[in-house]
């Protein structure tokens, strides 16, 4: 009989980054950008970069590796594994597959889940409902991604925000309070502002790669992603009856400092309660919050019982938030 009283609970987490670092000055040399114009409208100094033979699986795997041994937990006893990602390994199987049989997990249901940036929110929301239905007992929450592999390194408007990494969550069944509630949004109205244009079923085009690279027109997707950004913070907190006072730390999806500024001072909230990472990874779309969060973690900043405002944006449009007592 599902318990409906059961809440999900982080019990560890990890992450994994490429070795490679490519700063800004690096891509000075192969476009017409600056260090300076990067810095002032990104926040981004560098980002990782992995190279041809390690994959988002590989990432991933890395990062859950890291979670069993922080954690004691054995692999065998996870039920679910759930991976967001828009850069899996293959078309199929899944990365959430490829990833279950290196871990040597049982035959625990395993998937990907696509929703761009936002993947790792959306991953994360899905788990804790099969978790509060009393369904599964412990999930592994991947979000994971080799984004430079999709970028065309001509383009100065997406070459310079993107990189590759990976994190993840280990949640549990506890009655003590955990994830509070999560929230996912999408409206594909604006589909053709922040997409890659090529695909399986749609074909591919006459192009090197087949045309298979990111297409954004930032400064629209920046207006919306602040705007919605702001909506998801007060619908968050509506869920709960909390005020914003009661944030204790806020970890947002790390594209852009100024979106980041713009979402802490909706809250309230000094930059110094918010986690940032983008100066250093840039953008790795789905793997963005959970890589900040385990170095929120692994930091010794976040503690145990404070409350987290997790957010993202991306493509789709696709948004999200959780709300965490950690
Ligand atoms: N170096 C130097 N100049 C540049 C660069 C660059 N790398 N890129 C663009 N420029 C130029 C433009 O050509 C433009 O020049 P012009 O005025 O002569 O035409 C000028 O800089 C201003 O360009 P904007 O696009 O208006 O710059 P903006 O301040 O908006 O910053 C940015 C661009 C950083 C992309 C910003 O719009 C942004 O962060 N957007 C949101 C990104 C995001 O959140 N994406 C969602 C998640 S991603 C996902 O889901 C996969």
């Amino acid at each position: 009989m599902p318990n409906n009283m059961q809440f999900s609970r982080i019990i560890a987490t990890g992450s994994a980054l490429p070795e490679k670092v490519v700063t800004n000055h690096d891509l000075e040399e192969i476009l017409d950008t600056s260090d300076t114009w990067i810095r002032e409208r990104t926040g981004i100094c560098e980002r990782r970069v992995a190279p041809a033979d390690q994959t988002t699986c590989d990432l991933a795997e890395e990062a859950c590796r890291q979670v069993f041994e922080r954690s004691g937990v054995d692999p065998k006893s996870v039920d679910l594994l759930i991976v967001g990602t828009t850069t899996p390994d293959l078309v199929f199987p899944s990365t959430a597959c490829l990833l279950q049989h290196r871990l040597g997990m049982e035959e625990c249901g395993a998937f990907d889940v696509n929703a761009a940036c936002s993947g790792f929110i959306y991953a994360l929301s899905v788990a804790d409902q099969f978790i509060r239905s009393g369904a599964v007992r412990r999930a592994l929450v991947v979000g994971a991604e080799t984004l430079t592999r999709m970028i065309d390194w001509n383009d100065r408007g997406t070459a310079v925000l993107f990189g590759d990494g990976a994190g993840v969550v280990l949640l549990e069944a506890s009655d003590e309070a955990g994830v509070l509630s999560t929230h996912i949004h999408a409206n594909g109205g604006h589909a053709n502002l922040l997409c890659a244009d090529v695909g399986v079923s749609r074909g591919f085009k006459n192009e090197p790669g087949g045309g298979l690279k990111v297409l954004m027109s930032g400064n629209e997707v920046f207006r919306v992603a602040v705007r919605t950004l702001g909506r998801i913070v007060d619908e968050t907190l509506a869920a709960n009856s909390m005020d914003k006072s009661e944030i204790d730390w806020l970890i947002p999806h790390q594209a852009n400092l100024r979106i980041i500024q713009a979402t802490a001072k909706k809250l309230d909230m000094p930059m110094e309660r918010v986690i940032v990472t983008v100066h250093k990874h840039g953008n790795t779309s789905s793997a963005s919050v959970p890589l900040a969060l385990d170095e929120a973690v692994s930091s010794n900043r976040v503690k145990r019982g404070e409350n987290l405002l997790l957010e993202a944006f991306g493509g789709g449009f696709t948004w999200g938030a959780a709300l965490i007592r950690y």
